[in-house]
């Protein structure tokens, strides 16, 4: 396994390898969700290459960045145990050198719901994943469907600017108590973990009434604010329910949807979804 900290070392070095080169982009801090998505690149591709940047430019001024949690070596031997290739882990510096002054930003789909929230969050996005492309040329790209926005930013990004990478979205990973598993976890209190399976159980009684034939909207938001409101400990942010493809709220649940939260527990800001209708393949967590 090579790691790197240069771009062109690292380019040289992806061109060398056996195609289909997937990628990996991660910020560090590896758990099994991430090792999900490693796993897979390795089953479908002749090489993987995993990208550790902890990208100041989709933290906003108030937000964990100086505090994410990082742990390279620990990370390193994960990624070597799944038989990794390559290892790209830039400095802010390389990423963004002084003068700096491109950004990829997206109009609608960004604008909504963690974009609302975290003004200029999918533009750092965007940016830092249109330059990993362009830089490791990666056949294919693996995201989490945790973070579920960020795959349809991903997606509508990769097919605007034609980037010839194919985006493969996995589903989460969770706890057994059903809690999505995250980087931020770690700052939980013991009282907050414990509160924060409700998150989840207010989606999957909402999907339970879904199934049950209910197709409106605000009834199934509604459920779920129900059984997150039995935790005192979580303020809830948001509840949306939108269409996947655009994003925009819906009455009815007539076309693909994702339902989908933030909330604070303390100091951490969770996020968590799922897909309405579910999904029936159950390697994707997208569609
Ligand atoms: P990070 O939060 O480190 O996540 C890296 C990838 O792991 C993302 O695609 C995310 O959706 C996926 N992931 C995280 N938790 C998961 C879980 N419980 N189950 C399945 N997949 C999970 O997302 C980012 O980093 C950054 O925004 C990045 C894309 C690297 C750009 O900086």
């Amino acid at each position: 396994m090579r790691v790197i900290d240069d771009v062109e070392q690292t380019r040289a070095y992806a061109r060398s390898l056996r195609r289909p080169l997937g990628l990996v982009p991660t910020m560090g801090a590896l758990h099994e969700g991430h090792l999900s998505l490693v796993r897979a690149a390795r089953r479908d591709c002749a090489s993987v290459a995993v990208s550790i940047f902890v990208n100041p430019t989709q933290f906003g001024p108030n937000e964990d960045f100086a505090s994410y949690p990082r742990d390279l070596e620990r990370d390193l031997a994960l990624l070597r145990d799944e038989g990794v290739d390559l290892v790209f882990v830039p400095s802010v510096e390389q990423v963004y050198p002084p003068g700096f002054d491109t950004t990829v930003s997206l109009q609608r789909t960004a604008a909504r719901l963690e974009g609302a929230h975290r003004p200029g969050h999918f533009a750092g996005v965007a940016t830092v994943v249109a330059k990993l492309f362009i830089i490791i040329e990666p056949n294919r790209a693996y995201f989490g469907q945790k973070d579920g926005q960020q795959t349809i930013v991903v997606r509508r990004m990769t097919q605007d600017l034609n980037l010839p990478v194919e985006i493969v979205v996995l589903p989460t990973v969770r706890e057994p108590d059903g809690l999505a598993m995250s980087s931020r976890n770690v700052y939980l209190t013991p009282e907050e973990r414990r509160a924060a399976p409700a998150l989840y159980r207010g989606l999957r009684r909402a999907t339970e009434l879904f199934e049950a034939g209910e197709r409106d909207a605000e009834t199934l938001r509604q459920a779920v604010r129900a059984v997150v409101a039995g935790e005192p400990l979580i303020a809830l942010e948001y509840v949306s329910l939108a269409a996947l493809d655009t994003l925009d709220e819906l009455e009815r649940v007539d076309r693909p949807a994702m339902l989908s939260l933030a909330a604070r527990l303390g100091h951490a800001r969770l996020i968590d979804n799922v897909l309405l209708p579910p999904p029936t393949d159950t390697r994707q967590g997208g569609r």
